[in-house]
């Protein structure tokens, strides 16, 4: 994962890294550090563990061009030595990288024995020193060789003492140029410069770019030119604010009345010539799959497997040509879903990507995509993109039953269950001291279930299992007692007795329950400890409704509990590591 960003021109480098960092910081924040080029030629840097203000309480490094580097730690511990950027023993370059060089002990140990001396735990420093070995008085030709020693994914920047360029190299995480007027930027995501240009080239892997004040040149791996793929970003810094919000989470969760009217505008053109859909993706987006899976089968009645990116990217899937591979993405770099995709076109299979992140690399890489519109999600936590995957896994298994999906007032029902957060948070504030959680639903609700857990887990660090609620007397029932409360999904619907049963089977244990229930059931309050109610709707629509408690509910326990609910430990927006 990780942040990069690189900026040459002719103003003070050192603000603009640290804010475009800032907006990286969903990608990780375990240290951040800066490395800026002074008016004589030297390499200054400021590196830290924690989070990238604190790079805003030491000097300012002065200069005009720069690197900067916020980090999510993959070798080594969060701290101020394994911090990027990295130099080199002469203090001549300075490297940041995101991603994993896997043979790096190799490449370590060989240096090593060069007398090379090493000041950090990483991956990443084996870069630099290799820059240093090979340079010969051409910086993009010592990165093209050593590029060829680097196994893994990556994406770099590299900076001279004395070399007015920057240059940077994709092979697998993402790397963005944006182009200014007598400046230039590198990021790994154009939130990091949209406040800057909105004029793009998003680098393919096995391409390198060097980036001068004036001047932007994109070249392969074999050292040719590239011609310039300049694209136009079309969305705005305010969309990636907080607007008065005390978090991005909080914020998105409410924009999904937006995000929904927007998302049901898109259009739908795939073609049913193909015997079997997989859905492929991860966390969040796979259980939009799973959704998918549900109502695609009820509605169009094809057959779809469902499969975990990790896995399904090692393991035998018997693909054909006659297979639809839908990816799900909200950044569209996650690096197992991307992977999933090279492996499915590998094997002849149609690939369809429902991406947020216009012009990500999976968005660029699948044969064909459809855009969700949340809008940046900024949050760690997924929301507004889970809702708008949601309404693609509806219109298109109407699509593909050939008929038009018909939301039939659920904005309206939505802003509805929005109204009720006092309430969940009150609610929060009676649970919020336990440590485990059990989350059931059956059909479209087990996903549900699936999604409330780890929306908790998340952001309050909450023990929390999800199960189909059928399962649960097959082994899990064990763990309840008055310690492990259950969140119940468990609307009007077709399993609404089914599910019923289970939780009396839990309150005869005595566990206690919280139900997300119908509105108007009073029934289920004879089972339930607390109700949390959504307004009636079409059966197969509820799992639009119920996915709204479950978010706020985790979100409010996560306050109660002082969580730094935009960024939970450990975690980072964008996977791009496997
Ligand atoms: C969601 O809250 C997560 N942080 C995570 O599970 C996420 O959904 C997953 O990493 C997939 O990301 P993607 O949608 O960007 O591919």
């Amino acid at each position: 994962m990780c942040g990069i960003v690189g900026y040459i021109g002719e103003k003070e480098a050192n603000d603009i890294l640290i804010a475009g960092l800032e907006k990286l910081e969903y990608r990780g924040y375990d240290s951040a550090g800066v490395a800026v080029i002074s008016k004589n030629n030297i390499i200054n840097i400021n590196k830290k563990k924690g989070r990238v203000e604190i790079l805003k309480n030491l000097t300012p490094l002065l200069g005009t061009y720069g690197i900067g580097h916020s980090r999510w730690s993959t070798h080594g511990v969060p701290s101020d030595r394994n911090a990027h950027p990295f130099t080199d023993q002469s203090n001549q370059f300075a490297v940041v990288h995101n991603g994993i060089i896997e043979n790096y002990l190799e490449l370590k140990e060989e240096l090593r024995n060069e007398g090379v001396e090493f000041s950090s735990d990483t991956d990443s420093e084996v870069i630099v020193h290799l820059i240093a070995k090979n340079y010969q008085g051409d910086l993009k030709e010592a990165v093209l060789k050593i590029i060829k020693r680097l196994q893994g994914a990556y994406s770099f920047c590299v900076i001279k003492a004395d070399g007015h360029e920057i240059i940077g190299a994709r092979n697998g995480s993402p790397l963005v140029i944006g182009l200014g007027k007598k400046e230039n930027f590198f990021a790994s995501d154009v939130s990091a410069i949209i406040e800057h240009t909105r004029d793009v080239i998003y680098l393919n892997d096995f391409q390198i770019a060097r980036i001068t004040k004036e001047n932007v040149e994109v070249f392969n791996f074999q050292g040719e030119e590239e011609a310039l793929d300049v694209r136009e970003v079309n969305w705005t810094l305010e969309k990636a604010q907080k607007q008065g919000y005390k978090h991005f989470m909080l914020k998105e969760i409410f924009e999904q009345p937006e995000v929904i009217k927007e998302t049901l505008k898109v259009p739908i053109h795939v073609q049913n010539n193909f015997s079997r859909i997989i859905m492929v993706a991860c966390g969040t987006a796979s259980y939009a799959g799973l959704v998918g899976k549900y109502i695609i089968e009820e509605v169009a009645k094809i057959h779809v497997l469902y499969e975990i990116a990790s896995e399904f990217r090692y393991k035998e899937n018997l693909l054909t040509q006659n297979d639809l591979i839908i990816v799900i993405s909200q950044s569209g770099e996650t690096a197992d879903t991307l992977a999933a995709v090279r492996l499915a076109k590998e094997k002849g299979a149609k690939t369809l990507g429902i991406v947020n992140v216009v012009d990500s690399t999976i968005a660029r890489e699948v044969d064909e995509r459809i855009y969700t519109r949340a809008g940046p999600e900024i949050g760690v936590a997924s929301t507004k993109a889970f809702i708008s995957q949601l309404i693609i896994m509806y219109k298109l298994a109407f699509h593909l039953a050939g008929k038009e999906f018909d939301a039939n007032g659920v904005v309206e029902k939505i802003k509805e269950t929005l109204a009720k957060h006092e309430e969940i948070r009150t609610l929060a504030q009676k649970y919020y001291l336990y440590q485990n959680f059990l989350y059931i639903g059956r059909n479209r609700n087990f996903p549900l279930a699936l999604e409330g857990a780890l929306k908790l887990k998340e952001i309050s660090y909450i023990h929390a299992e999800a199960y189909p609620a059928g399962e649960l007397k097959h082994g899990p029932i064990a763990l309840v007692s008055e310690e492990m409360p259950t969140l119940a999904v468990c609307p009007r619907d077709s399993v609404y007795a089914k599910t019923f049963s289970n939780i009396e089977e839990i309150k005869a244990r005595e566990g206690k329950v919280i139900t997300i229930a119908t509105e108007g059931d009073q029934e289920i309050k004879r089972v339930s400890n607390d109700v949390i109610y959504i307004p009636k709707v079409e059966e197969i629509l509820y799992p639009l409704l119920c996915t709204i408690p479950l978010q706020l509910f985790a979100y409010y326990i996560a306050e109660c509990r002082g969580c730094d609910i935009d960024h939970p430990r450990n975690l980072a927006k964008a996977v791009s590591v496997e």
